[in-house]
């Protein structure tokens, strides 16, 4: 049992109110979800970043919603009182608004989700619009979109030139109007995020690589503790080297394996001597 009470986006508003930041986390699997629950974090997100993360593919394009449900099923049973947010894959929203209510649901009623995520700008608010008005909680994504990654000439910051930036500033406003409760800005400069967070009325801005004065601040739990080995991006902060932990674990035990320091006695089971006598009685 859970000792933390659940947090809701009536927690989340109240902490923004009481200008408390807010912890916001990627997680994918059951263990992670329980130590991210535990550790007294807000927010966790299972996003699409898991084709990279954990299906190993080079973008986050082949994530289908069935991946993303099963993720996001063990993530809430490993977390049932965080703020879960489900990633729309690629495809899942974006052909029309009657294929994101249906996939928005599919996170509600199939993982238990508190609110869904999806990338765009005021081309997806008639998306967002009918998320909310099917009474599902919804937050928008600007900034660097993953999903877009092509068409924005790759992983890059947005919102450097002033004509973007406030692009990206009346992209925020069109999603809060749409209905949106939060936008995560990604991969924006710090003082665009801050005209963005002073001009938001009835929504939660959250940063990622995006500045301090957003209300709350995300990040993807594999940097954050050397977990993804293609690369780690300059706006990741590492809290522990799990990776090389594991690594020199993993390296430790071929070596055992090898020159038979393991298994030890402690690691095996026996069977007593009177059993064992009747089994050889038995095999004769
Ligand atoms: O999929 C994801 O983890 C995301 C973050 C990069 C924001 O959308």
């Amino acid at each position: 049992m859970s000792e933390r009470k659940k947090v809701t986006i009536r927690t989340l508003f109240d902490k923004v109110v009481k200008q408390k930041p807010i912890s916001w986390l990627t997680c994918y699997d059951y263990p992670t979800a329980y130590f991210q629950e535990k550790a007294g974090i807000d927010m966790i997100l299972v996003g699409d970043s898991l084709g990279m993360t954990m299906l190993g593919y080079d973008s986050t394009l082949p994530v289908t919603m069935n991946d993303m449900i099963r993720h996001t099923q063990a993530v809430r049973r490993g977390a049932p009182m965080v703020f879960l947010v489900g990633d729309m894959p690629y495809m899942s929203y974006q052909p029309s608004v009657e294929t994101a209510i249906r996939n928005a649901g599919r996170f509600m009623a199939e993982a238990f989700c508190d609110s869904i995520k999806l990338e765009g700008g005021a081309e997806m608010a008639d998306r967002i619009e009918g998320i909310v008005s099917a009474g599902i909680p919804a937050m928008g994504h600007l900034g660097l979109t993953p999903q877009s990654a092509a068409a924005l000439g790759g992983f890059r910051v947005q919102g450097r030139g002033a004509a973007q930036a406030k692009k990206i500033i009346d992209d925020a406003k069109a999603l809060e109007n749409a209905g949106a409760f939060a936008i995560l800005l990604e991969m924006v400069p710090d003082r665009v995020t801050k005209i963005i967070t002073e001009r938001a009325e009835d929504c939660i801005i959250l940063s990622l690589g995006s500045g301090p004065d957003a209300h709350g601040q995300l990040l993807i739990y594999h940097d954050m503790f050397g977990l993804y080995p293609k690369f780690k991006p300059r706006m990741a902060k590492v809290f522990g080297n799990a990776g090389e932990v594991i690594l020199n674990g993993l390296t430790q035990y071929a070596k055992e394996v090898s020159d038979k320091t393991f298994p030890a006695p402690e690691n095996w089971f026996t069977i007593k001597d009177e059993e064992y006598e009747e089994l050889l009685d038995l095999l004769k």
